[in-house]
Protein backbone atom coordinates (compact mmCIF):
# COMPACT_ATOMS: atom_id res chain seq x y z
CA UNK A 1 0.00 0.00 0.00
CA UNK A 2 1.26 3.28 -0.53
CA UNK A 3 -0.30 6.93 0.15
CA UNK A 4 -0.33 10.34 -1.25
CA UNK A 5 -2.17 13.52 -0.80
CA UNK A 6 -3.54 15.40 -4.26
CA UNK A 7 -5.42 17.30 -5.81
CA UNK A 8 -9.51 16.26 -5.44
CA UNK A 9 -10.43 15.69 -9.07
CA UNK A 10 -13.88 14.86 -10.51
CA UNK A 11 -13.53 11.23 -10.91
CA UNK A 12 -13.22 11.65 -6.62
CA UNK A 13 -16.85 12.39 -6.26
CA UNK A 14 -18.52 9.43 -5.25
CA UNK A 15 -16.02 8.75 -2.96
CA UNK A 16 -15.85 12.56 -1.26
CA UNK A 17 -19.76 12.00 -1.14
CA UNK A 18 -19.64 8.85 0.91
CA UNK A 19 -16.34 10.10 2.89
CA UNK A 20 -18.54 13.53 3.67
CA UNK A 21 -21.54 11.59 4.43
CA UNK A 22 -19.53 9.74 6.85
CA UNK A 23 -18.01 12.88 8.69
CA UNK A 24 -21.18 15.41 8.96
CA UNK A 25 -23.92 12.79 9.11
CA UNK A 26 -26.73 15.63 10.37
CA UNK A 27 -25.09 18.15 8.03
CA UNK A 28 -28.15 19.69 5.42
CA UNK A 29 -28.79 20.36 2.92
CA UNK A 30 -26.08 17.61 1.58
CA UNK A 31 -23.61 18.43 -1.12
CA UNK A 32 -24.67 17.03 -4.51
CA UNK A 33 -22.31 15.74 -7.26
CA UNK A 34 -22.83 18.92 -9.35
CA UNK A 35 -22.32 20.94 -6.55
CA UNK A 36 -18.59 19.43 -6.03
CA UNK A 37 -17.93 19.55 -9.37
CA UNK A 38 -18.81 23.20 -9.40
CA UNK A 39 -16.46 23.85 -6.08
CA UNK A 40 -13.84 22.14 -8.02
CA UNK A 41 -13.64 24.37 -10.90
CA UNK A 42 -14.07 27.29 -8.81
CA UNK A 43 -10.52 29.68 -9.11
CA UNK A 44 -10.99 30.92 -5.08
CA UNK A 45 -11.65 27.19 -4.05
CA UNK A 46 -8.59 24.29 -3.31
CA UNK A 47 -9.83 21.00 -2.59
CA UNK A 48 -7.34 18.13 -1.79
CA UNK A 49 -7.65 13.99 -0.81
CA UNK A 50 -5.36 11.73 1.07
CA UNK A 51 -5.72 8.28 -1.20
CA UNK A 52 -4.75 4.85 -0.12
CA UNK A 53 -3.27 3.38 -3.16
CA UNK A 54 -3.13 -0.33 -4.14
CA UNK A 55 -0.43 -1.87 -5.74
CA UNK A 56 -0.79 -3.18 -8.74
CA UNK A 57 -1.33 -7.31 -8.84
CA UNK A 58 1.51 -8.69 -11.07
CA UNK A 59 -1.01 -11.25 -12.71
CA UNK A 60 -2.22 -8.01 -14.47
CA UNK A 61 0.32 -5.93 -15.23
CA UNK A 62 1.43 -6.17 -18.52
CA UNK A 63 4.50 -7.61 -19.95
CA UNK A 64 4.91 -10.47 -17.64
CA UNK A 65 5.53 -13.84 -18.93
CA UNK A 66 2.48 -15.82 -17.59
CA UNK A 67 0.65 -18.07 -19.68
CA UNK A 68 -2.68 -17.35 -20.89
CA UNK A 69 -3.72 -20.25 -18.41
CA UNK A 70 -1.74 -18.69 -15.52
CA UNK A 71 -3.06 -15.54 -15.81
CA UNK A 72 -6.68 -16.55 -15.92
CA UNK A 73 -6.30 -18.87 -12.79
CA UNK A 74 -4.15 -16.04 -11.14
CA UNK A 75 -7.14 -13.19 -12.03
CA UNK A 76 -9.53 -15.63 -10.55
CA UNK A 77 -7.52 -15.60 -7.58
CA UNK A 78 -6.94 -12.18 -7.06
CA UNK A 79 -10.88 -11.50 -7.14
CA UNK A 80 -11.63 -13.84 -4.34
CA UNK A 81 -8.68 -12.58 -2.28
CA UNK A 82 -9.96 -8.85 -2.89
CA UNK A 83 -13.27 -10.32 -1.16
CA UNK A 84 -12.26 -12.32 1.03
CA UNK A 85 -9.17 -10.24 2.00
CA UNK A 86 -9.65 -6.69 1.50
CA UNK A 87 -13.04 -6.25 2.20
CA UNK A 88 -15.11 -2.73 1.08
CA UNK A 89 -12.92 -0.91 3.57
CA UNK A 90 -9.72 -1.62 1.24
CA UNK A 91 -8.95 0.14 -2.36
CA UNK A 92 -9.13 -2.29 -5.38
CA UNK A 93 -5.54 -3.53 -6.58
CA UNK A 94 -4.83 -0.48 -8.85
CA UNK A 95 -7.07 1.86 -7.84
CA UNK A 96 -7.36 4.44 -5.17
CA UNK A 97 -9.49 4.68 -1.66
CA UNK A 98 -9.75 8.01 -0.27
CA UNK A 99 -9.65 8.17 3.10
CA UNK A 100 -9.48 11.73 3.75
CA UNK A 101 -10.28 14.69 2.42
CA UNK A 102 -9.83 18.65 3.05
CA UNK A 103 -11.03 21.91 1.14
CA UNK A 104 -10.43 25.84 1.32
CA UNK A 105 -10.90 29.12 0.09
CA UNK A 106 -8.80 31.96 -0.54
CA UNK A 107 -10.45 35.15 -0.19
CA UNK A 108 -8.19 38.17 -0.65
CA UNK A 109 -5.34 37.03 2.20
CA UNK A 110 -6.85 34.48 3.93
CA UNK A 111 -7.36 30.99 3.41
CA UNK A 112 -10.81 29.77 5.35
CA UNK A 113 -11.19 25.56 5.72
CA UNK A 114 -14.16 24.53 4.61
CA UNK A 115 -13.81 20.66 5.33
CA UNK A 116 -11.20 18.18 6.75
CA UNK A 117 -11.98 15.00 7.30
CA UNK A 118 -11.10 11.19 7.58
CA UNK A 119 -12.40 8.53 7.14
CA UNK A 120 -14.08 6.88 10.59
CA UNK A 121 -11.85 3.73 10.53
CA UNK A 122 -8.30 5.71 9.77
CA UNK A 123 -9.05 8.28 12.09
CA UNK A 124 -6.19 8.71 14.64
CA UNK A 125 -3.57 7.99 12.40
CA UNK A 126 -1.50 11.07 11.08
CA UNK A 127 -4.33 11.40 8.45
CA UNK A 128 -6.13 14.18 9.24
CA UNK A 129 -2.98 16.18 10.07
CA UNK A 130 -1.39 14.95 7.44
CA UNK A 131 -3.90 17.06 5.46
CA UNK A 132 -3.62 20.20 7.69
CA UNK A 133 -0.17 20.10 6.91
CA UNK A 134 -1.08 20.20 3.21
CA UNK A 135 -3.64 22.87 3.84
CA UNK A 136 -0.90 25.20 5.10
CA UNK A 137 1.99 24.10 2.83
CA UNK A 138 -0.91 25.01 -0.26
CA UNK A 139 -2.31 28.62 1.95
CA UNK A 140 1.41 29.66 1.79
CA UNK A 141 1.89 29.02 -1.43
CA UNK A 142 -1.19 30.94 -2.99
CA UNK A 143 0.04 33.77 -0.31
CA UNK A 144 -2.45 33.55 2.31
CA UNK A 145 -1.21 35.22 5.45
CA UNK A 146 -3.98 33.13 7.81
CA UNK A 147 -6.11 30.40 8.29
CA UNK A 148 -9.51 30.61 9.50
CA UNK A 149 -12.25 28.30 9.83
CA UNK A 150 -15.28 27.65 12.12
CA UNK A 151 -15.61 24.24 14.13
CA UNK A 152 -18.93 23.18 16.43
CA UNK A 153 -18.38 24.00 19.80
CA UNK A 154 -18.43 20.09 20.83
CA UNK A 155 -15.92 18.91 18.38
CA UNK A 156 -12.64 18.26 20.60
CA UNK A 157 -10.79 16.19 17.84
CA UNK A 158 -11.12 18.89 15.50
CA UNK A 159 -10.15 21.32 18.09
CA UNK A 160 -7.40 19.59 19.38
CA UNK A 161 -5.76 19.41 16.05
CA UNK A 162 -6.24 22.92 15.20
CA UNK A 163 -4.73 24.02 18.81
CA UNK A 164 -1.91 21.92 17.56
CA UNK A 165 -0.99 23.58 14.74
CA UNK A 166 -1.28 27.13 16.62
CA UNK A 167 -4.94 27.68 15.63
CA UNK A 168 -6.27 30.53 18.68
CA UNK A 169 -10.15 30.39 19.43
CA UNK A 170 -10.70 34.15 18.84
CA UNK A 171 -14.51 34.12 18.40
CA UNK A 172 -18.18 32.61 18.45
CA UNK A 173 -20.65 32.37 15.97
CA UNK A 174 -23.80 31.71 18.33
CA UNK A 175 -26.07 29.28 16.42
CA UNK A 176 -24.33 28.86 13.72
CA UNK A 177 -25.46 24.99 12.81
CA UNK A 178 -28.57 24.70 11.58
CA UNK A 179 -29.02 21.15 12.13
CA UNK A 180 -28.86 21.83 16.15
CA UNK A 181 -28.42 25.37 16.47
CA UNK A 182 -24.67 25.04 17.83
CA UNK A 183 -22.25 27.34 18.37
CA UNK A 184 -19.04 27.90 16.26
CA UNK A 185 -16.08 28.50 17.56
CA UNK A 186 -13.93 30.62 15.22
CA UNK A 187 -10.38 29.55 14.62
CA UNK A 188 -7.27 31.64 13.09
CA UNK A 189 -3.53 30.77 12.61
CA UNK A 190 -0.84 33.87 13.60
CA UNK A 191 0.44 35.24 10.61
CA UNK A 192 1.82 31.91 8.46
CA UNK A 193 5.02 33.45 7.10
CA UNK A 194 5.88 35.03 10.91
CA UNK A 195 9.62 33.35 11.94
CA UNK A 196 7.65 31.85 15.20
CA UNK A 197 4.84 30.06 13.09
CA UNK A 198 7.42 28.86 10.00
CA UNK A 199 9.82 27.85 12.66
CA UNK A 200 6.44 25.51 14.96
CA UNK A 201 5.47 24.07 11.53
CA UNK A 202 8.46 22.97 10.51
CA UNK A 203 8.86 20.82 13.41
CA UNK A 204 5.73 19.85 13.10
CA UNK A 205 6.10 18.54 9.89
CA UNK A 206 9.04 16.95 11.02
CA UNK A 207 7.67 15.44 13.89
CA UNK A 208 4.95 14.07 11.54
CA UNK A 209 6.92 12.45 9.30
CA UNK A 210 9.06 10.71 11.79
CA UNK A 211 5.97 9.41 13.64
CA UNK A 212 3.98 8.17 10.33
CA UNK A 213 6.87 6.94 8.24
CA UNK A 214 4.21 4.61 6.13
CA UNK A 215 2.24 8.06 4.93
CA UNK A 216 5.60 8.99 3.44
CA UNK A 217 6.69 5.68 1.67
CA UNK A 218 6.47 5.41 -1.88
CA UNK A 219 4.92 2.31 -4.21
CA UNK A 220 7.37 -0.06 -5.21
CA UNK A 221 8.02 1.00 -8.95
CA UNK A 222 7.03 4.50 -8.81
CA UNK A 223 9.22 7.85 -8.33
CA UNK A 224 6.75 9.79 -6.46
CA UNK A 225 8.69 9.18 -3.15
CA UNK A 226 7.11 12.68 -1.21
CA UNK A 227 3.70 13.82 -0.57
CA UNK A 228 2.62 16.58 -1.80
CA UNK A 229 -0.01 19.02 -1.20
CA UNK A 230 -2.97 20.16 -3.04
CA UNK A 231 -0.68 22.35 -5.64
CA UNK A 232 -2.26 25.42 -7.38
C1 LIG B 1 -10.96 16.02 13.05
C2 LIG B 1 -10.46 14.86 12.21
C3 LIG B 1 -10.28 15.34 10.77
C4 LIG B 1 -9.08 14.41 12.75
O1 LIG B 1 -8.57 13.46 11.84
P1 LIG B 1 -7.58 12.28 12.27
O2 LIG B 1 -7.09 11.68 11.00
O3 LIG B 1 -8.20 11.37 13.25
O4 LIG B 1 -6.44 13.12 13.00
P2 LIG B 1 -4.93 12.70 13.32
O5 LIG B 1 -4.82 11.24 13.60
O6 LIG B 1 -4.04 13.25 12.24
O7 LIG B 1 -4.66 13.49 14.66
C5 LIG B 1 -3.93 14.73 14.68
C6 LIG B 1 -4.22 15.48 15.96
O8 LIG B 1 -5.61 15.80 16.06
C7 LIG B 1 -6.04 15.71 17.44
N1 LIG B 1 -7.03 14.65 17.55
C8 LIG B 1 -7.52 13.87 16.55
N2 LIG B 1 -8.49 13.06 17.01
C9 LIG B 1 -8.60 13.32 18.35
C10 LIG B 1 -9.45 12.80 19.36
N3 LIG B 1 -10.35 11.83 19.12
N4 LIG B 1 -9.32 13.32 20.61
C11 LIG B 1 -8.43 14.30 20.86
N5 LIG B 1 -7.58 14.82 19.93
C12 LIG B 1 -7.69 14.34 18.69
C13 LIG B 1 -4.78 15.43 18.23
O9 LIG B 1 -4.19 16.67 18.57
C14 LIG B 1 -3.91 14.70 17.21
O10 LIG B 1 -2.54 14.81 17.50
P3 LIG B 1 -1.84 13.65 18.38
O11 LIG B 1 -1.92 12.40 17.57
O12 LIG B 1 -0.43 14.16 18.54
O13 LIG B 1 -2.63 13.56 19.67
C15 LIG B 1 -11.42 13.64 12.27
O14 LIG B 1 -11.74 13.38 13.62
C16 LIG B 1 -12.70 13.80 11.46
O15 LIG B 1 -12.73 13.52 10.26
N6 LIG B 1 -13.81 14.24 12.13
C17 LIG B 1 -15.11 14.39 11.43
C18 LIG B 1 -15.12 15.59 10.51
C19 LIG B 1 -14.85 16.86 11.28
O16 LIG B 1 -15.40 17.08 12.35
N7 LIG B 1 -13.99 17.73 10.70
C20 LIG B 1 -13.67 19.01 11.28
C21 LIG B 1 -14.61 20.04 10.78
S1 LIG B 1 -14.25 21.63 11.51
Amino acid sequence: MAYLIRRMEDKDIPQVLQLDHEAYPTQWPRPTYSGIKHELRNRLARYIVAVKQAEPQPALMKNNNNSGLQQALSYVKHLFDHDRFFGPEQPRPNSEYIIGMAGFWIMVDEAHITTIATREVYRRQGIGEWLLIAVIETALELKANVITLEVRASNKPAQELYQKYAFKHVGLRRRYYTDNGEDALIMTTDTLTSDTFKSYFEKLKEAHRKRWTDLYTAMPGTTAAMPQGGRP
